[in-house]
């Protein structure tokens, strides 16, 4: 397979350079900026790219490259702070400029092959606070901002280019074709990258390993892909477990013993511990403390299946391509890494090796390879949902009569949301509740009952979210229902607070 390497330097978008090319179809791997050259050959990639950094080229500490990378003669495309490295290292010299943030519009000099098919001008994305002063010999400025004079350089002959702006954003117009350009045209790499020939590779390289597979199983999208992974390639030597902590979704347990047994007829076995969970749980109101009691649980139970139905001489996990990349500047070093891993924690004498089928890929990847296995849409666009389960979206102690509050009440505002053409739309919608209670009246009885929470928020990635502006008449919708199906509802919230400064779960 053809492969792309990108050296990160520390950008918040060296992911999604990799993901841009990944998109049509050519691999793509994010690596260190000081991958040893020895390293870099092994891959042979037909192409490098260096991301951009928070760093300035000239500073005593900036981080670079091993210098035998230029001697490779591979393709090159330096991007930002990549680019200022590239003129660095070619004999041109980077000073500090005025910052450039935000879109500034590329006039295009020459359109013979990076910046080919994508007109005279576009509007690109800059984040830079340095800019080349003076580009190396043999370069030519192939595109130019008002601001920035060598915007976008070339050497055609030695096939070395350097770009100021970031063409992986969505903000850069036509970005992905001057990555195409780049990779397709000038690295000439082939577009072998499929999801089905991943598949392919994954369960042939799996249906080698020789003893059994412990995979822990949670209903979400990754457990569930990783597990269909590796029973296409190892059929029964593969268990699967599924804790059933009664902290999920309404009627979620029975969903994912349904799928895995009779869709896909895995090996696979439901442990109710729903008692042991909520007897942990009782009295306890700290949220953190709740988080650490349904992890430990969990850990000990899943332990205790190990032991009795193995010996297993592999734990799997769904672990995503994010988690994985050690990278010299953005993330620490791979040990710490590790705490990315779902089931911490779990004894040395189990003595079991990782299997992490879906350790090269990207979220979207794992939706269509998800596709390819044959798992329901239902599943593949089901909101996120947190490991703590309910124990975190329930306020101060977790009772039997709040679960059932949360459960039902998240029911009705999940379904009302779909049927309203709104459930694909946003990040995470559910109802928490908790202790406070408010008067009602039901017939010409006053009721002191529940107070219910609903959120429902639009994000990208987590990091940042926004409470969603539904409909009046929606919400109006939602809320009859909540209160007339459940007796003990009296009131009910929307929750009108963003990420930052609140948190998207309550606790
Ligand atoms: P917060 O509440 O921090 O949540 O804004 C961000 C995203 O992470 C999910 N979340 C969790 N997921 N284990 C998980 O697997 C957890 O302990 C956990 N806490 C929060 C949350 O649902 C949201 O999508």
């Amino acid at each position: 397979m053809d492969r792309i390497v990108v050296l990160d330097f520390g950008s918040q978008y060296s992911h999604l350079i990799c993901r841009r090319i990944r998109e049509f179809s050519v691999y793509a791997e994010l690596v260190p900026y000081d991958i040893s050259i020895d390293k870099l050959r092994e891959m042979n990639p037909k192409g490098v790219i260096f991301s951009g950094g928070p760093s300035s080229v000239y500073n005593k500490d900036a981080p670079k490259p091993d210098t035998a990378i230029f001697q490779m003669k591979l393709p090159l495309l330096g991007i930002c702070y990549g680019h200022q490295l590239i003129v660095d290292n070619f004999g041109g010299k980077v000073k500090r400029a005025n910052k450039e943030y935000g879109h500034s519009v590329l006039t295009i000099d020459n359109n013979s092959d990076l910046l080919g098919g994508i007109g005279d001008s576009l509007r690109a994305w800059m984040s830079h606070g340095d800019e080349a002063e003076k580009i190396p010999d043999n370069f030519q400025i192939i595109g130019h901002t008002e601001r920035s004079q060598a915007a976008a350089i070339a050497n055609t002959q030695e096939l070395v280019y350097g770009i100021q702006f970031h063409p992986e954003v969505v903000h850069t117009e036509r970005g992905v074709q001057i990555l195409k350009n780049f990779v397709l045209n000038i690295c000439h790499a082939k577009q072998d990258w499929t999801m089905e020939s991943f598949v392919e590779k994954t369960v042939n390289d799996i249906s080698k390993i020789d003893g059994n597979v412990l995979c822990g199983v949670s209903g979400g999208i990754d457990s569930t892909v990783a597990a269909l992974l590796i029973h296409r390639a190892i059929g029964d030597r593969l268990k699967c477990v599924f804790v059933d902590n009664g902290l999920l979704r309404l009627d979620e347990e029975y969903e994912i013993e349904k799928m895995f047994k009779d869709n896909f007829s895995v090996n696979f076995t439901a442990i109710n511990a729903k008692k042991q969970f909520l007897d942990k749980l009782r009295g306890v109101t700290d949220p953190e403390r709740k988080r650490k009691i349904v992890g430990e649980e969990f850990v000990k139970i899943f332990t205790e299946f190990a032991e009795k139905n193995g010996p297993f001489k592999w734990l799997a996990q769904g672990t995503l391509y994010p988690d994985v990349i050690e990278s010299g500047v953005s993330k620490g070093p791979a040990a710490i890494i590790k705490t990315h891993h779902n089931v911490g924690g779990l004894p040395d004498w189990l003595d079991l090796q990782i299997l992490e089928p879906l350790r090269d890929l990207y979220k979207d990847e794992v939706r269509k390879v998800a596709a390819i296995l044959g798992v329901s849409k239902k599943l593949l666009s089901r909101h996120p949902f947190p490991g703590p389960g309910l124990a975190v979206r329930i306020i101060g102690e977790v009772t039997e009569k709040k679960l059932e509050i949360a459960k039902v009440a998240s029911k009705i505002v999940e379904d009302e949301l779909e049927a309203a053409g709104w459930y694909d739309k946003i990040w995470q919608a559910y109802a928490a509740v908790g202790d406070d209670k408010a008067v009602g009246v039901v017939g010409d009885e006053r009721k002191y009952g529940n107070i219910v929470m609903i959120r429902v928020v639009e994000s990208i990635d987590a990091m940042t979210a926004d409470w969603t502006r539904l409909p009046h008449d929606l919400l109006a919708k939602i809320s009859n229902r909540i209160t007339n199906e459940i007796d003990e509802v009296t009131w009910v919230s929307y929750v009108i607070s963003s990420k930052p400064p609140a948190t998207i779960e309550p606790q």
